[in-house]
């Protein structure tokens, strides 16, 4: 790997330089977005792009913006036409709307067995004891795999999307070899389930796989097992930072979080405005495939690009009072799901988690508040936006 993907990787922009500008990026985001909406950033060695309107231009062209800048990674994620179209269109016979939707009753039983036991105490650790379980055992139940498991994945899945501890090289190279060893141990432990599938076909997402087709081509093992593996690095800690961030805006506006208690049917569009105002995901990279004029700055064939949806998510040109959290802001045209060939295949996933947690939250307490003296922690990633832990406070009804 060279420099330039490591930097634009892995080191925070210079402006996020401290831990309250890490809790809340988006003033700095703000400032950039007026003052240097496309610059290059020497120090991390990629140009950034921060404006709505170019932010969708970038996503919208994957012939200019190629996803091919991790060539060690060979899943969807990192494709691009026409072979991302050909694997999207099998594996989205799998992951339909329809089978999502089927699943509500289910994560409903998930959330409320995660929450019950802690109603007495009146107080939850938000991170580690919901928003963080809830979407590995609906992946793990989804894909097929015993949920006794589910703690080697959670470990796996979190080195997975891990940044460095500094930006020293030691850790670095100390960061990659564990992702590389995580990867691995994934890559068999799916091997084995896929093998056990092609005995005896079950009802779950691996089976299902197994006999997508589309005009003769299916998927090969290979395929199928960095799928299952890219859900886990895509769908798991993004979605408890969808939880996290939801929870955290309510705790902070504590009359938003009257208005919606009151009016749960306020839910769906309260997690679609947590997903512009607070994105689990902040920036998208690319690399340019070819010289590309934008905002009069050329950014250069074989350059990373890093598109700060998390700063075009409060562009004013797109969005009314972008700075205010509106809980029925219609329409909502965010970018926290990216843009374009690549949109989050688990969108629906993801808004169906965070629409029944919020709704069980809301419906067994009031007064959620993180608990006095709690400091948070931002999660330490260039491209995560959310928090390490979240204590919570409430009064149970
Ligand atoms: C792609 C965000 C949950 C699976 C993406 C992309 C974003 C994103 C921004 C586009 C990346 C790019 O353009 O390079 C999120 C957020 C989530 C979430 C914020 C939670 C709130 C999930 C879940 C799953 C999932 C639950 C699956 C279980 C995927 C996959 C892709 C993707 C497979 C790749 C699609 C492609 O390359 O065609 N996600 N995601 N995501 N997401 Fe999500």
């Amino acid at each position: 790997m060279n420099q330039t993907t490591k930097y634009a990787n892995y080191i925070p922009m210079r402006e996020l330089n401290t831990v309250d500008k890490q809790l809340y990026p988006f003033d700095a985001y703000n400032e950039l977005l007026e003052q240097t909406p496309v610059r290059y950033d020497e120090n991390r060695k990629c140009w950034d792009v921060f404006r709505y309107e170019d932010v969708q231009y970038v996503l919208k062209n994957p012939k200019l913006f190629s996803s091919q800048r991790n060539r060690s990674n060979q899943s969807l994620l990192y494709m691009d036409p026409p072979k991302h179209k050909q694997l999207r269109d099998l594996v989205n016979q799998a992951f339909t709307p329809k089978k999502i939707e089927q699943l509500a009753p289910h994560i409903r039983e998930i959330a409320e067995d995660l929450l019950d036991p802690h109603l007495a105490n009146g107080r939850i650790d938000l991170v580690h004891e919901l928003a963080g379980p809830l979407p590995v055992i609906v992946i793990a139940e989804l894909i097929g795999v015993p949920t006794t498991d589910r703690h080697t994945f959670k470990h796996l899945s979190d080195l997975l999307v891990k940044g460095a501890r500094d930006d020293s090289e030691e850790a670095f190279q100390e960061l990659m070899d564990e992702k590389a060893q995580a990867h691995e141990e994934l890559e068999q432990y799916f091997t084995n389930i896929v093998n056990e599938r092609r005995q005896a076909l079950q009802d779950d997402l691996v089976s299902l796989l197994i006999e997508a087709e589309i005009e003769g081509q299916k998927l090969s093992d290979l395929e199928i097992v960095r799928f299952c593996i890219l859900l886990l690095v895509a769908g798991n800690e993004t979605t408890t930072n969808l939880i996290t961030n939801a929870v955290r805006i309510l705790c902070e506006q504590p009359e938003l979080q009257q208005r919606i208690a009151g009016q749960p049917t306020l839910i769906p569009t309260t997690v679609e405005e947590t997903l512009r105002y607070y994105p689990p995901i902040v920036a998208i990279g690319r690399v340019a495939s070819e010289d590309v004029v934008l905002q009069g700055q050329t950014i250069q064939a074989g350059q990373q690009v890093i598109s700060w949806v998390g700063a075009a998510n409060r562009d004013e040109r797109k969005f009314a009072q972008s700075e205010q959290f509106v809980p029925d802001r219609k329409p909502n045209q965010h970018m926290g799901f990216g843009f374009g060939i690549h949109f989050c295949l688990g969108a629906p996933l993801a808004r169906l988690e965070g629409r029944i947690v919020l709704e069980t939250l809301l419906a067994k307490m009031r007064n959620m508040k993180l608990e006095a003296g709690a400091e948070l922690q931002p999660i330490q990633s260039a491209f995560v936006f959310g928090v390490r832990e979240y204590p919570l406070g409430f009064d149970a009804i």
